[in-house]
């Protein structure tokens, strides 16, 4: 009903404008006075933690890129490698498991039956699993031996969007945990990380009062037939949901490309008009990548393509060679998703409209997949 949806015409939209809530609720309690985490809920003891030499993460669509994002700030944070598959590939292919093996499963409905296949497989063979959850009490918890809850509160609409904002935040303080209780990053380091994060949900919030010439670019773009997405380090899984939700919502053909494969062999699908919409990172810090992606917004240009390109505020490099510009505002770089995810959302919510297609249900697909 009306009502169910806020005064909103899709739940995917209120769920949309949740996004900065859920993010502060997921990290409310999270945090002590001192600025260090108290997850007491992760309930595989400090001793265990220390002993891991190893992550896995198994996850299914959007969740998998909120794990292919975890990998970076887990690597980062906590000098453990991590690997990142999706569920329905990992039992399969008979991967090395063992009791210092760390496996996080994410899922919003926590009842994603290849994700739940995965976590057996891994339990079996003695590695330890933590789940990170949306649904109190569904199966996937229940199975794990802990659990981080999101707390976006109810997903109805299948595209899944407060609850992979949620993920992200879940995840860097899974990282952050770790690498606290691990010893290898110190009090004042996770304090700066975990500050930035307490900003971000008000920094989502300002993404979310910008939205309306994106809402008009979707628009403008309906009757294109294909839409590229290009993202580098933790841009390239946002380039990749992107290209999902586009598939999803509006069901038009979409790809997500790391840019650095470019010139490997997707630049050939550039033509006259082409939309391709670009994640740049951050100029500061990292300003190697940030000059290749914006020569690569040059190339792809220059054979024509219709650049979007969503950029920091205050990046004047993209300036020139941008047909759409996108502000969002100055994070840290790994959070940069966080608030890089929700034009693209919006993006591909209302061209599922001006396409005439049911936002909250596309067609084929189910909310939660229960069957392998
Ligand atoms: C997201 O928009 C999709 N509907 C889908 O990819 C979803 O993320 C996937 O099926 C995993 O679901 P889960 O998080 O409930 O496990």
């Amino acid at each position: 009903s009306a009502a169910e949806k806020g005064g909103y015409d899709y739940f995917m939209l209120k769920e949309i404008a949740e996004q900065p809530k859920a993010v502060a609720d997921t990290l409310l309690g999270r945090i002590d006075g001192s600025g260090s985490l108290t997850l007491d809920e992760v309930r595989i003891p400090p001793g265990v933690l220390r002993e891991i030499d190893k992550v896995v993460i198994v996850a299914c669509g959007t969740a998998f890129h909120a794990g292919m994002i975890a990998k970076y700030a887990i690597e980062h944070w906590t000098r453990l490698p991590c690997e990142v598959e999706l569920a329905s590939e990992f039992r399969y292919r008979d991967p090395i498991l063992d009791a210092q093996t760390l496996v996080i499963a994410i899922s919003q409905s926590g009842e994603t039956m290849d994700t739940l296949m995965a976590l057996r497989h891994a339990r079996e063979q003695g590695s330890k699993v933590l789940a990170i959850c949306n649904t109190n009490g569904s199966t996937i918890p229940r199975e794990s031996d802990a659990v981080l809850y999101t707390h976006a509160g109810p997903e109805v609409a299948v595209a899944s969007t407060k609850a992979f904002l949620t993920q992200l935040v879940a995840c860097y303080l899974v990282a952050l945990y770790l690498g606290q209780v691990r010893g290898t990053k110190w009090g004042d380091e996770i304090r700066a990380v975990i500050r930035d994060l307490s900003s971000i949900a008000g920094a989502v919030e300002q993404v979310l009062g910008t939205m309306e010439p994106v809402r008009e670019l979707a628009r403008s773009l309906a009757s294109k037939k294909t839409v590229l997405f290009l993202g580098r380090h933790v841009g390239y899984p946002v380039a990749l949901e992107g290209a999902l939700k586009l598939k999803e919502l509006a069901y038009m053909h979409a790809e997500g490309f790391a840019a650095g494969e470019l010139k490997h062999g997707p630049i050939a699908l550039i033509e006259e008009d082409l939309p391709v919409v670009v994640v740049v990172p951050s100029p500061r810090g990292r300003s190697v990548l940030h000059d290749k992606i914006v020569s690569n917004i040059q190339e792809i240009r220059a054979r024509g393509a219709r650049t979007i390109v969503i950029a920091e505020e205050g990046d004047e490099a993209v300036v020139p060679y941008a047909d759409h510009l996108v502000r969002i505002p100055v994070t840290p770089t790994l959070l940069q998703p966080m608030v890089a995810t929700v034009p693209l959302q919006v993006f591909a919510c209302e061209l599922a409209t001006a396409r005439g297609n049911e936002v909250d249900q596309p067609r084929n697909l189910a909310k939660s997949v229960t069957v392998e």
